[in-house]
């Protein structure tokens, strides 16, 4: 396909947005940007000492490397320098270019189809309750050989809700023409054949 196409996924942290956006690029061949990254490269820079919006005005694609942007530490540091508007703003044209390229793009994260893609021919919301969320992001922590308890992850998932939610600028919330997908009682498979439906009634 020459033309774009642009999916934005939104939705809170540990609802199953990144494990569905992965897999909804896969099944349409599209590439897939997960923005959260954009914001955890920004903080793991102000952990080391950098001014976040210096940092946010020079990243590089080749900075966003998962497996060390994945750490408590840093998603910390994601969430605060989120909440600074010059920060957001270095970082919208990076996005749009990603989602305008051709062949079709995912891009997932807070406010993707509200602020960055408001044009995006798909809008999808993946949420859960907070208590399945942090329930999920337990059993993924302990798998990884973390030692962790339920409630300081249930009071972690609630405080970065608040904080993604009632932040000033670009706060989490569906738009209007999203489509909600609620994970909490659904299987992982579910939630992505009901992603790729979704995607496929606008796509025709
Ligand atoms: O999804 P994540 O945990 O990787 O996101 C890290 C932080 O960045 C989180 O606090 C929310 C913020 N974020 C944002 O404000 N806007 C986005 N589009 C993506 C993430």
């Amino acid at each position: 396909m020459a033309q774009s196409f642009t999916i934005a996924i939104d939705g809170p942290a540990a609802a199953g947005k990144g494990t569905i956006s992965k897999a909804v690029a896969r099944h349409f061949g599209f590439a897939h940007l997960d923005t959260g990254l954009l914001y955890r490269a920004v903080g793991a820079r102000l952990l080391s000492g950098e001014d976040a919006v210096e940092a946010a005005l020079a990243l590089r694609a080749e900075e966003i490397d998962e497996n060390r942007l994945r750490t408590a530490e840093v998603a910390e540091a994601a969430s605060k320098v989120a909440v600074i508007k010059e920060v957001r703003a270095a970082l919208v044209d990076f996005q749009r270019a990603f989602a305008r390229r051709a062949g079709g793009a995912v891009l997932d994260g807070r406010d993707i189809g509200t602020v960055i893609c408001p044009d995006a021919e798909a809008k999808l919301f993946v949420t859960a309750s907070a208590e399945c969320r942090a329930e999920r992001r337990y059993l993924e922590l302990a798998e990884r050989g973390f030692d962790v308890d339920r409630g300081s992850v249930l009071a972690d998932v609630r405080a970065r809700d608040a904080r993604d939610s009632e932040r000033a600028v670009a706060p989490l919330r569906p738009a209007e023409d999203a489509v909600v997908i609620d994970t909490t009682e659904m299987s992982i498979e579910e939630a992505i054949a009901q992603a790729v439906r979704a995607v496929e009634a606008r796509h025709a």
